[in-house]
């Protein structure tokens, strides 16, 4: 019963892919990475340094800071969870903005930027124990995992979640925006040129629209269970 897995969840935005996955971690003593998180901290330090904003993205500059950029997860005592630290810096609730969620997709899209994460990500699961999610870890970074899910949920479902969430941090954020973020987030994600959002040929494909947390948690439990 010791073996150790590597379980890859993909999917679109907001289909609660971290939820389940810091669930199972938790569950099964493994690592959890959200790949996501370290794609908002590239792309919070670019706002930051004035390289990208609504209307503008100086690649180059960007491009030019990238090896200072020293991204990294640590634990929070009070939380249990892990948060996304930039240059020694907690920036992890500055990452969940509708600002920041609203420029990563252009950001994540430079092979530069995906290959300097891609190659942290595959440092951090080599021991294997590590559920990671996003959107190319079945396809790209973990082609090998033993478990790869692929969530998906209706974006008005997926909308309303994220509305709720961002709501509860006290950010003011409006339902119809959120929606758009999240049409046009999987729109981009999954027209990129590289390592676009695809479901991997092995992977199970999970519609969470009408399931519950527990539910979905059980799911996909009991198909780690069958790996092992
Ligand atoms: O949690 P949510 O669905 O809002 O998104 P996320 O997992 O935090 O990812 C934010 C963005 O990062 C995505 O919309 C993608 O553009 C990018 N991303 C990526 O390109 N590759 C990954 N493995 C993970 C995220």
């Amino acid at each position: 019963m010791n073996k150790k897995i590597t379980i890859a969840i993909d999917g679109f935005s907001s289909t609660g892919k971290s939820t389940v996955a810091k669930e199972l971690a938790k569950e099964l003593e493994y690592i959890y990475v959200d790949s996501g998180a370290m794609y908002r901290a590239v792309t919070y330090f670019a706002m930051e340094e004035g390289f990208v904003g609504t209307s503008f993205f100086d690649l180059g500059s960007l491009l030019e800071k990238l090896d200072t950029i020293v991204i990294s997860f640590q634990l929070n005592a009070v939380t249990a969870n892990a948060d996304m630290y930039l240059n020694g810096v907690n920036i992890e609730n500055e990452i969940r903005t509708l600002a920041v969620s609203n420029l990563v997709s252009t950001v994540a899209a430079n092979s530069i930027v995906r290959k300097k994460l891609v190659a942290i990500q595959k440092e951090m699961g080599k021991h294997k124990g590590v559920v990671m999610d996003g959107r190319d870890i079945g396809t790209v970074v973990f082609k090998d995992a033993e478990l790869k899910i692929f969530m998906n949920a209706s974006a008005d479902t997926r909308a309303a979640r994220r509305h709720k969430e961002l709501l509860e941090k006290g950010q003011e954020v409006s339902y119809e925006d959120i929606l758009k973020n999240v049409v046009d987030r999987d729109h981009m994600d999954t027209t990129r040129a590289d390592s676009p959002l695809v479901k991997a040929e092995d992977a199970i494909e999970i519609d969470n629209s009408d399931l519950t947390r527990a539910e979905q948690f059980d799911m996909i439990l009991a198909l780690v269970r069958e790996k092992l």
